[in-house]
């Protein structure tokens, strides 16, 4: 009897060993660093067309999360996030050389916004989004954006402040978040005669409607994004910028619970003026799409068309403001 309670011991204090080797292991690795490989991505020509196209994109994918406190995309505490990911601020991304990526070349921003590495490999988690299905041409219309005479992207002096990702985060990074390999073929928008396959570009590349619309950011699928979790039908727990909870809609053609009474009006109203087919006004962090073209709002529209239903009602919360 004694030798089984002592060899149960022994196990007890073997596995408690190997749990703190394994979780000494992960704070030793911390977030990993990926090897680079060199990338053909000539310097972007900066254009006024591709400027204002830049800015359409960015003012919805990227100034949210980077416009600091002096106003221009110096970087800020992302106090909105969880903190199960630990204290994490955004970059300053002005043209500072000093604090911001004055000194980067374009295909170094080219390789992180596409797979997440950083010039020396460092990789950034989920908490900065990845763009692999942008097409080539936005995706230089979004570096054109960062070196124009914008306000917003002119040198900030402010000192990024270093993140401070918990354990869970870096745990996460050797299973779940892992660096998405650079593109082997050019990415190229769809042209306007297929509107679905357009309203699809829109939807997964463009303006990623999908990570936020589909059932849980861990289950999003950014390879195939069709294939994530409940597409597009919505109930998304997010966290807003003064820490209350909201679910995202779902806008799948589901007749009860998604948008499948709305009409195209109803869709453009909804994107560009915040408003839904109830009246209701649409709240953070869902933005309003000022900037969508009468094409974009017809593309998306279509598309969403052919997404199949989900039968999911979202408790909204609209008593909460
Ligand atoms: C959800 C918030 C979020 C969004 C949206 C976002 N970023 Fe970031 N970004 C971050 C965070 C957080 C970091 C820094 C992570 C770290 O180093 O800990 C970062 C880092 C970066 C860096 C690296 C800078 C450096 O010096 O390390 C660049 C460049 C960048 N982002 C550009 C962009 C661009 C361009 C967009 C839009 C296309 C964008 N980001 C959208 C959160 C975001
Ligand atoms: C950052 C996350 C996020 C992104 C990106 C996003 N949405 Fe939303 N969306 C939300 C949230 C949250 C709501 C719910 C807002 C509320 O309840 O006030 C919402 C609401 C909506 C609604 C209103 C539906 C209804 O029944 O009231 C529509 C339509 C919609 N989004 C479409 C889109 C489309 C199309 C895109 C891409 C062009 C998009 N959203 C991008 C978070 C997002």
């Amino acid at each position: 009897m004694k030798s089984v309670l002592r060899l149960l011991v022994y196990l007890i204090l073997l596995l408690i060993i190997l749990a703190g080797g394994f979780a000494l292991f992960i704070e030793i690795r911390g977030i990993p660093k990926y090897t680079v490989e060199k990338i053909d991505f000539p310097d972007v020509q900066v254009t006024p067309e591709r400027v204002l196209q830049g800015e359409k994109i960015a003012s919805v994918q990227c100034i949210v999360c980077h416009r600091g406190s002096d106003g221009k995309l110096s970087g800020r505490l992302l106090h909105e996030l969880p903190s199960d990911f630990g204290e994490i601020h955004s970059a300053n991304i002005t043209q500072s050389k000093e604090h911001g990526i004055g000194k980067w070349k374009d295909a170094d921003i080219a390789y992180l916004l596409r797979t997440g590495c950083k010039p020396d490999g460092q990789y950034l988690p989920a908490y900065m989004p990845k763009f692999p299905h942008l097409s080539d041409e936005d995706l230089r219309s979004v570096i054109a954006f960062l070196h124009s005479d914008r306000p917003y992207v002119q040198a900030s002096e402010i000192a990024k402040v270093p993140s401070q990702p918990s354990f869970i985060t870096k745990f996460l990074c050797l299973v779940a978040f892992k660096k998405i390999p650079y593109p082997a073929a050019q990415i190229v928008e769809p042209d306007s005669n297929n509107l679905v396959q357009l309203g699809k570009y829109l939807v997964t590349g463009r303006y990623d409607c999908y990570p936020c619309h589909s059932k849980d950011f861990k289950t999003m699928n950014m390879e195939f994004p069709e294939k994530s979790e409940g597409y597009l039908g919505g109930g998304n727990k997010m966290i807003t910028l003064e820490k209350k909870e909201r679910f995202t809609a779902n806008i799948t053609p589901d007749e009860k619970t998604g948008i499948g009474r709305w009409t195209e009006e109803d869709l453009a109203t909804a994107l560009r003026k915040s408003k839904n087919k109830d009246g209701k006004t649409l709240r953070e962090p869902m933005l309003p799409y000022t900037g969508l073209t009468d094409l974009e709002v017809k593309a998306i529209w279509k598309y969403l068309q052919t997404v199949p239903a989900i039968c999911n009602q979202v408790d909204r919360k609209w008593d909460q403001d």
